[in-house]
This record gives structure tokens, sequence and C-alpha cells, in this order.
């Protein structure tokens, strides 16, 4: 018996096997879940079409990854062609997962200060705008009891040099899952983030992550990082009806590195060094 047998869902957001929304998609097919995945749209001249390619390789392997199209969340038509191929293949859907995010990499090497309109526009649409586009559009087709995840950072709570742009979206994010979480609640959709440490990702190279890793190891409680597995885990609870009382949160997968006030066991070492 899998947590997830007899449950279907959507999940967005994975480009290769380091995603972390492969993570948490693996967990579930490996508990018995049905998922339709998406991948970003290639080039239609493009013979490699690299971008599904990525994916399939991944998915191909599970006969209950049930589809695999383009997607852009940037484009309306996109997201309502993926919950009209999730109605066709599920009816309705216990689960969606909205993992992703972009900003471009000017605006996330500059100051903040200096994020143009067109940077702060772009990321604001892909990283948080996309979470209310998804959800709607997913709305009329999610099970009563069923549970929209997405994936948010400790850069959105407080100011994380070099997290920048990408910070302020994590900050927006964050309130949509709550307001979300109020209108959905009726319905019996839950709404939540999962705030992970730093992992290797495409997406986090772009915001610096490695520097990240080392302080994490220095001064989280734990004295160490995360692991993609252990995101995948906490991802399937929160998407399952394991956490059916929880609703509008966020839940630190972080070695518990957000609830230290001072730099800890670094000062120890700082002074070490003296
Ligand atoms: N890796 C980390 O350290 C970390 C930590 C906390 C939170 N997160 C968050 O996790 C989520 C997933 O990131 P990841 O680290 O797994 O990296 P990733 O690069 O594997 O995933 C980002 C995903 O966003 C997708 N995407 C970007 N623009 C898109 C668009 N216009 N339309 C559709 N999809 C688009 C990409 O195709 C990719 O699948 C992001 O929201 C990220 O901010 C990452």
């Amino acid at each position: 018996m899998g947590l997830f047998d007899g449950k279907k869902g959507v999940v967005l957001g994975v480009a290769n096997d380091r995603s972390i929304a492969w993570a948490i998609a693996k967990e579930i097919l490996e508990q018995g879940g049905e998922c339709g995945f998406t991948h970003l749209p290639d080039k239609a001249d493009d013979p490699k079409q690299k971008n599904r390619r990525r994916v399939s390789r991944l998915t191909d392997d599970y006969e209950n990854a049930r589809f695999l199209i383009p997607m852009n969340v940037q484009q309306d038509d996109d997201i309502a062609s993926v919950m009209n191929t999730a109605a066709e293949t599920f009816g309705k859907i216990d689960f969606l997962l909205h993992s992703i995010a972009f900003a471009s990499l000017e605006d996330l090497r500059g100051d903040t200060v200096e994020t143009s309109r067109e940077g702060f526009k772009l990321a604001m649409e892909i990283s948080a705008y996309s979470l209310v586009a998804v959800a709607n559009a997913a709305k009329d087709i999610m099970n009563p009891a069923s549970a929209i995840a997405t994936m948010t950072y400790f850069g959105g709570e407080k100011c994380v040099p070099g997290y920048n742009v990408m910070g302020i979206c994590k900050a927006a994010l964050d309130a949509s899952v709550r307001y979300l979480a109020y209108d959905l609640g009726p319905r019996g959709i839950r709404v939540n983030a999962i705030s992970a440490g730093p992992l290797k990702t495409l997406a986090s190279s772009a915001v610096g992550a490695k520097g990240m890793e080392s302080l994490y190891q220095h001064m989280s409680p734990l004295g160490r990082n995360i692991t993609h597995a252990e995101v995948g885990r906490v991802g399937a609870f929160m998407l399952s009806s394991m956490s059916d009382g929880i609703t509008g949160e966020l839940l630190h997968v972080d070695a518990g590195y957000n609830a230290m006030g001072s730099p800890g066991r670094l000062l120890d070492q700082l002074a070490s060094n003296k």
C-alpha cells in the first residue's frame, strides 16, 4: 500500500533530475500516485527537443507518469491546456505541485535597488503570479480534500543578499499561499508552501546557492544542509492526506536554519580563528 494509491495530480517544474519538483514527484510516483508533467516548450524547429527530453528521460521509467506536455506559465492557453489534459486523463485531481521560478541573471547579479521595471515584472509573473494562475485554472478539476503546494525560500522572509528580486517574489508567493488558502478552503483545497534550504539545481545556480550551502552546514541546528530526498518526502507529505489539517502554512525543510537568531556555532569557529 502506497500513500498515493488511487491519487492523481499534476507536477509543474521538472527541468531535470536535480529539480526539486522531481524529488517530490519521484516520492509520489513510488508511493503509487499517478502524475501528469509539463516541460518548458522547445522551439518547434529544434530537432533535439532538449527540454522535453530531459524530463521524458525521467518520466519514461514510470508507468504511472501519465502525460508530459509543454507549458510556459506566462501563457494562459498553455495553462488551460494542461488542466484540460489532466481532466481528460484523470477526471478530477488530488494534488498540484507548483515548483517554478525565474528572474533574469542581470537582475540577480546586480543590486536589488537597480532591478529593472521589466525584470521585476517578469520575475513576479513567472515566480509569484503563476501560482495564482495555475490554482485558478485547476480549482474546478480538484477534488474536495485536495492539495496545492509551492516551493519557496527564506529569502522571502529575511534579506538574503544575492537573492535580490527573487526574495521579493518569494514574499509575494508566501502571501499568495495564505490568500489562496482562504479562497479555496471552502472547496476543501489546501494551499501550502515548502521552504527548502539551498540545493544544487539549475535555478539555484543563478542565485548563488553554493556559498549558502556551507553557511547552512555551519549555522543550522542540525549542523548540515538538507538533501533532495528530504524535501521530496516533505513535499509528498504536504500533497497527501497525511497533512489534511494544514493549509496557508509555510513549512521549512532547512535543518532548522530559520530558527537561528545568531550565527551560532559559526561564532565559535570565528573566535577560534582569531
Ligand atoms: N534549489 C534551491 O536551493 C531552492 C530552495 C528553495 C526554493 N527553491 C524553489 O524551488 C522551485 C524549483 O526550483 P529548483 O531549484 O528545483 O530549480 P529548477 O531549475 O530545476 O526548477 C525551476 C523550474 O521552473 C521552470 N520554469 C521557469 N520559467 C518557466 C516558465 N515561464 N514556464 C514554466 N516553467 C518555468 C523551469 O523549467 C524549471 O522546471 C523554485 O520556485 C525555486 O525558487 C529552490
